[in-house]
């Protein structure tokens, strides 16, 4: 929840944002959001280095209603061949998932590996909702059935989970001092560079890091 983010004030956050085209538009007259693409690039194997973790997510972070308190299996990636560990407050880089299966994300960020090799980073990715496994209602056919289970499939939605999702991870790795890097691709990086800003700062007294 955002008002348990504001609890923790030593996310360092700063964001890199990458234009790599896909096809995710948003009009004046419309807030932005993913449309549901027909053909999504799928499943990609990738080396042993690559860890799959799930979080127990919830479904709607901004809602009290009874369905609010469902939760998902949200797929995020770590690879720790770099890492310099905790205790030598060695960053970690977290990209954020857009519309694809995370692993084909994976398979077109290399670029993100160099980041690390030389920074001593941690690798992280994580699956937006409803693409991959991350799939909330149990199937991709039940999440995307009508508009009340599409109803959380919003950027929003999905700028919370990545930040419920990091703060668990540091927490878990003793890592609150080591500061996060968010690279996203496109509306992965561009529209949630908009939205952690407007939002996640002013809450959370977040800093460039
Ligand atoms: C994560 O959850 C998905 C969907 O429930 C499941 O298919 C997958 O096996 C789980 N992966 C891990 C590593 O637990
Ligand atoms: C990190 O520091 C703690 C406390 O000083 C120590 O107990 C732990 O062994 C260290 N971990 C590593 C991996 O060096
Ligand atoms: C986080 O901690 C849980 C145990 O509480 C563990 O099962 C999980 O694998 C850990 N995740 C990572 C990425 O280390």
């Amino acid at each position: 929840m955002i008002s348990e983010m504001s609890r923790t004030p030593l996310l360092n956050l700063a964001l890199i944002s990458m234009f790599i085209g896909t096809s995710v538009t948003a009009t004046h007259t419309n807030r932005p959001r993913l449309s549901i693409l027909t053909e999504k690039p799928d499943y990609v194997p990738l080396t042993p280095d690559f860890v799959f973790y799930n979080y127990t997510q919830t479904l709607d972070h901004f809602n009290y209603k009874p369905e609010s308190y469902m939760t998902f299996q949200q797929r995020y990636i770590v690879n720790s061949k770099y890492w310099g560990g905790s205790n030598t407050s060695s960053p970690i880089f977290v990209y954020m998932g857009a519309e694809a299966d995370v692993t084909f994300q994976v398979s077109v960020s290399g670029f993100f590996e160099i980041l690390a090799s030389q920074f001593h980073g941690l690798l992280v990715y994580i699956e937006h909702r409803y693409y991959g496994t991350s799939m909330p209602f149990g199937s991709k056919e039940e999440a995307y059935k009508d508009s009340n289970n599409l109803g959380f499939f919003s950027s929003e939605q999905a700028l919370a989970d990545y930040a419920q999702i990091i703060l668990n991870l540091k927490q878990n790795l003793s890592a609150t001092h080591c500061p996060v890097i968010v690279v996203g691709g496109s509306y992965g990086g561009s529209k949630f560079y908009l939205w952690v800003y407007t939002c996640l700062f002013k809450l959370t007294k977040l800093k460039f890091g």
